[in-house]
C-alpha cells in the first residue's frame, strides 16, 4: 500500500473559534477541518491542551503553521488584545505547540498575516483586512510579508480605534449599515495611507460587507483563507538534502548507464 504523504497542520487561533486542518503543499485540505469554540478565558495551557485534543483525529502531518491574533516576534506572542495580554505576552507558543504535537517544526505568525497568504496574488503591494472578533491587518510586497502591520489599535475616528469601530462588538452594537459606513471610511483611509494595489477583506464578518460603493481596489475573500494560508509558510523551504552516501551511489549508477 502507498504510504500516505504527511501534510501541513494549519491552526487558526480565533477570538471566537479555533480551527485546524491538514493541508497539502498547495493548501488543499486533506480532511474535514475541525472547529471548536475558543474557551473563555483561554490562557496558554488551556489552548495548547485543547489544540492537542482537537487535532488528534486529523491525518498525519510533519510541519505546523499557526495563525495567532496578536503581534508575533521570533516564535513568541508579543500582544494578545482579545485573548488577554496579562497571560500571553512573552509566551513561546511556537515551541510549546511544536513540543505538544510530536516535535514537528512549527511556524507561528499573526492570524491576519496567515490569512493574507491565502488571499494575495503575490504581485505589487497587497493589503489584507480581516473582520472577526478583532480587526486584523497584513501587508505584502510582491508576495513577501512585511510583518507587524497592526492598524487595529490605532485611532480612526473621534479617538476610537479601527478595532473599536469594526470589531465584532462594534458590529453587534452599531448594526450592519453603520458598520459598513465605518468600513468604507477605514478603506479610504488605508488607501490614502498606503496606496496599495489591492485590498482583500477576510474573516467571518466579511460576510456582512456591503459590496456597493467599495473602492475599486477592494475585493472580498474566502474565510477559509485563514487556514489555507498556513501552507504558504512552508512553500519556499529548501528541500531536504539527500545524504552524501546516497548521492555517491546515485552518481555511480548514472555513470554505468
Ligand atoms: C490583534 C491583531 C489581530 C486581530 C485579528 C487584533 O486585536 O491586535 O493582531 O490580527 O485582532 O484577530
Amino acid at each position: 500500500m502507498k504510504k500516505q504523504q504527511a501534510g501541513i497542520l494549519s491552526i487558526d487561533v480565533g477570538g471566537s473559534h479555533l480551527k485546524a486542518d491538514v493541508l497539502d503543499e498547495k493548501g488543499k485540505s486533506a480532511a474535514e477541518r475541525v472547529r471548536v469554540p475558543t474557551p473563555k478565558p483561554c490562557p496558554p495551557d488551556v489552548l495548547v491542551k485543547l489544540v492537542t485534543e482537537m487535532v488528534s483525529g486529523l491525518p498525519p502531518f510533519d510541519r505546523i503553521s499557526i495563525g495567532f491574533p496578536g503581534v508575533i516576534c521570533r516564535g513568541k506572542v508579543m500582544t494578545a488584545a482579545n485573548l488577554g495580554n496579562e497571560v500571553w505576552v512573552g509566551y513561546p507558543l511556537e515551541r510549546a505547540l511544536s513540543q505538544a504535537l510530536g516535535g514537528h517544526p512549527a511556524k507561528l505568525i499573526n492570524d491576519a498575516d496567515m490569512q493574507g497568504f491565502g488571499l494575495i496574488k503575490g504581485k505589487g503591494l497587497e493589503f489584507v483586512v480581516t473582520l472577526g472578533t478583532g480587526m486584523g491587518t497584513g501587508l505584502f510586497l510582491d508576495g513577501e510579508l512585511m510583518p507587524h502591520m497592526e492598524l487595529a489599535h490605532h485611532p480612526l475616528k473621534k479617538g476610537k480605534t479601527y478595532e473599536q469601530l469594526l470589531g465584532n462588538v462594534a458590529y453587534q452594537d452599531a448594526g450592519k449599515k453603520k458598520w459598513n459606513k465605518r468600513l468604507h471610511l477605514a478603506l479610504r483611509t488605508i488607501n490614502v495611507l498606503l496606496s496599495p494595489d489591492h485590498i482583500y477583506l477576510g474573516g467571518g464578518n466579511a460576510d456582512y460587507v456591503d459590496p456597493d460603493g467599495l473602492p475599486e481596489n477592494v475585493s472580498i475573500g474566502d474565510n477559509k483563507a485563514g487556514i489555507v494560508g498556513g501552507a504558504a509558510l512552508w512553500r519556499n523551504e529548501p528541500k531536504a538534502r539527500a545524504p552524501a552516501a546516497t548521492k555517491k551511489a546515485a552518481k555511480k549508477t548514472s555513470r554505468k548507464r
